[in-house]
């Protein structure tokens, strides 16, 4: 691990993590938030992912989904900073569930596809996200997105957020097949790098992949950077002290 000492890295750290947002954006993630926080519709879970910590059972209120399995608050300000530092245009986000992270990633303007197995899931964001153009939310399986619309469609993002299906291999899986969409100024964020062993292992190999120049770890999220004008090296910074 190393300190600072990349120009790129330490202007991210200053002005996209340590900075601010707009008051309005920062009321409309918690209006947001506000309203999926008091629903308490249940809904049945079909769980596609590496199963989840918190829960046993296949229905859920969407407020409890809300409470264990979505992107808290300060990171979904952070969620939006980071594509608003990097001007992303196309991001795509592998686990949509309630779209807290889909919703702060819009509001920087960026077109964002978001991807979720589960169908009352997909049905129940969907409903609270008509406003936004720029969300496309699908229902499906990551691997088979990949595999055949991406394959078809070939478009190239800007951003990749991989929130969901925490298994190391298949996060390294989603990783390579994901390449052929990215570019040399692709960020790549994955979230619960410490979630498990095997994650971590997943991140660890990642961060010394070919492709791969900067990486930061950031506890909750790793960030991998391929941009070609950086050397390969790892950076740490702890997000849970923001
Ligand atoms: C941690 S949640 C996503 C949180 C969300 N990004 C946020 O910002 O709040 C992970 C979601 O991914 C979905 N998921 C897990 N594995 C999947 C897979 N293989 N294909 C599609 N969806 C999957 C789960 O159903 C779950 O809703």
């Amino acid at each position: 691990m190393h300190g600072i000492h990349s120009p790129f890295i330490f202007q991210f750290q200053h002005e996209a993590i340590y900075g601010s947002q707009d008051k309005s954006i920062e009321d409309e993630i918690i209006r947001f938030r506000e309203s999926v926080k008091n629903n308490h519709t249940t809904i049945t879970i079909e769980d596609y992912g590496a199963g989840s910590h918190k829960f046993k059972t296949d229905t859920r209120k969407v407020s409890e989904i809300l409470k264990h399995n979505s992107t808290p608050l300060k990171r979904s300000l952070l969620l939006y900073r980071i594509c608003h530092y990097f001007k992303v245009e196309k991001v795509l986000e592998l686990g949509t569930s309630l779209g807290i992270g889909t919703q702060a990633i819009a509001l920087s303007g960026a077109q964002v596809t978001s991807i979720e197995a589960s169908r009352a899931v997909y049905e129940s964001t969907k409903s609270r996200l008509t406003s936004f153009e720029n969300i496309q939310l699908i229902h499906n399986i990551f691997q088979r997105y990949i595999d055949d619309d991406l394959s078809r469609l070939n478009p190239s993002y800007d951003l990749i957020f991989i929130d969901g299906h925490h298994d190391g291999m298949a996060t390294m899986n989603y990783f390579e097949r994901l390449l052929p969409f990215s570019h040399d100024h692709t960020v790549f964020i994955l979230d619960d790098i410490y979630w498990s062993p095997d994650m971590t292992r997943a991140w660890k190999t990642l961060q010394q992949h070919e492709r791969v120049t900067a990486s930061i770890d950031g506890f909750f999220w790793g960030f991998l950077f391929l941009r070609k004008e950086q050397q390969q090296e790892q950076f740490y910074i702890n997000l849970k002290t923001m």
